[in-house]
């Protein structure tokens, strides 16, 4: 039988992608993926650090993983990503029955440890450009990523990225074009751009080749078989207008935008780092609803960074109220090893950033449980991805506003369907499936 490896990965969408080259390298190697981490000769976690709850959730794991490999000494335990990338070297002091780490996107030196004789434990931290072209298993087949950059040049005074994933590097247009339109021709219709600050791409390009952010997007929208284009995350300092009018002239780029906010308070920003102040954001926004009214809207923000008094804190309530995100995903303030922010003397009490927390979400989803009522008697193009979470006889699918669907009908996941809505909460959208057909 062929060796089975387990992999467990936390974090975002960047590491999702990395797994799925994990995945696909480690088939190329002939593993097979093992039902249960218990069965498995490799043991792999793709980490993240982003906050120490991603640090004690996956020390959580790795204690399994030792317990495991107790009982079968020869299991190979193998920790990749964001997490290990921070520790370095230590980790083999920390937890010794590791025995291969290694940065992010250096999965090829996996594969190098694993076909090589050696036995002694191995670490891989160098950065290295775009480790390209290794076989991806997707986890969807209609759906896919499209890794534009590697790393990040800001200096979010809070953010441990920039550390565990390096300077920003721009993959060539033209390698990622001929990979858009693989993905076609391979069923996917739905691709995500994905960087840390995908609006900054190209800047670091040699000119002949050179494409700006919304030049690129133009491009994978004329690759044929494209039907829906998503990115993640632009930064609001690099939001420019040609972006911004892509959302209306490109047909297959999506009526959504996430626009990180992190802070309502200019002066919150500025410790940031974040080298925008509350009124460009907001003049960002402003642009958006002129240029392509029904953009969904959705957002990032954090509580009780250091210094945060109740007064900056009211600013973010405010913005929350006044741009009435379609979403947003709300952070209490987590410090980071060897940021800036976490040297910051007047950290705030964790009750307190509990508090803010409460508070914050309930304006984010007051709003957007009003914003969603505009789709309510509206049909909806959604893309099937299989059975509602909630109710298995009905389906779930998302709107090119990035919201989920759940509704009546029949499809399979990866058809486009039209969806009458009926009814909408901040979270999701009911309806039921029109019945004329659509074609394609
Ligand atoms: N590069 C992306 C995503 C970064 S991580 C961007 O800039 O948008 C995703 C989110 O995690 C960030 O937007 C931020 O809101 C949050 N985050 C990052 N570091 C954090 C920290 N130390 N504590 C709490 N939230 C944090
Ligand atoms: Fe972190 Fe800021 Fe870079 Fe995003 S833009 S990854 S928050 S440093
Ligand atoms: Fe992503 Fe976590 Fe790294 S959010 S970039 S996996 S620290």
């Amino acid at each position: 039988m062929s060796r089975q490896y387990h992999l467990t990965t936390f974090g975002c969408q960047m590491n999702e992608h990395d797994s799925e080259r994990m995945q696909g390298m480690l088939e190329s190697l002939g593993y097979s993926q093992a039902t249960e981490r218990a069965a498995a000769d490799l043991i792999l976690f793709n980490t993240c650090s982003i906050r120490e709850k991603a640090d004690e959730r996956f020390i959580a794991h790795l204690h399994e993983a030792r317990a495991l490999k107790r009982r079968r000494p020869e299991t190979v335990i193998g920790v990749g990503g964001c997490w290990a990338q921070s520790v370095k070297e230590e980790v083999f002091r920390r937890f010794p029955f590791v025995d291969v780490a290694f940065g992010p996107g250096q999965m090829h030196k996996l594969a190098e440890f694993l076909t090589s004789d050696s036995i002694g434990a191995q670490g891989y931290f160098e950065f290295e450009s775009f480790t390209g072209d290794l076989p991806v298993k997707r986890a969807r087949e209609f759906q896919g990523w499209l890794q534009i950059s590697v790393g990040c040049n800001c200096v979010c005074s809070y953010c441990i990225v920039p550390s565990t994933r390096g300077r920003e590097v721009s993959r060539d247009p033209a390698v990622l074009i001929a990979e858009a339109q693989r993905l076609a021709a391979d069923g996917v219709t739905e691709v995500t751009l994905l960087g840390q600050n995908v609006n900054s791409y190209g800047r670091d390009l040699p000119h002949p080749q050179r494409l700006s952010f919304a030049q690129l997007l133009s491009a994978v929208d004329s690759v044929d078989g494209i039907r829906r284009i998503r990115y993640t995350s632009p930064h609001p300092k690099d939001m420019r207008e040609d972006v911004i009018r892509a959302h209306a002239e490109l047909p297959a780029l999506c009526e959504h935008i996430h626009l990180p906010l992190q802070s309502g308070s200019s002066a919150v920003l500025k410790r940031m780092r974040r080298t925008y102040t509350r009124e460009r954001y907001l003049d960002r926004v402003a642009l958006i609803r002129e240029l392509v009214p029904d953009c969904a809207l959705t957002t990032d923000i954090i509580v009780g960074f250091p210094g945060e008094t109740e007064e900056d804190f009211q600013q973010t309530l405010e913005v929350a109220e006044e741009v009435g995100y379609d979403g947003a995903f709300t952070f209490i303030y987590s410090p980071r090893r060897g940021t800036e922010a976490a040297e910051i003397d007047q950290q705030i009490p964790h009750e307190v950033k509990v508090e803010r927390l409460e508070r914050l979400v309930d304006v984010v989803q007051r709003r957007a449980a009003e914003q969603a009522q505009r789709f309510v008697g509206r049909t909806l193009e959604v893309l099937v991805e299989g059975p509602s979470r909630t109710d298995p006889s009905r389906l779930r699918g998302r709107s090119r506003h990035n919201k989920v669907v759940n509704f009546d009908g029949l499809g399979n996941p990866g058809e486009y369907v039209d969806v009458e809505i009926t009814g909408a909460t901040s979270q999701t959208l009911t309806g039921e499936m029109s019945l004329v057909a659509r074609a394609g």
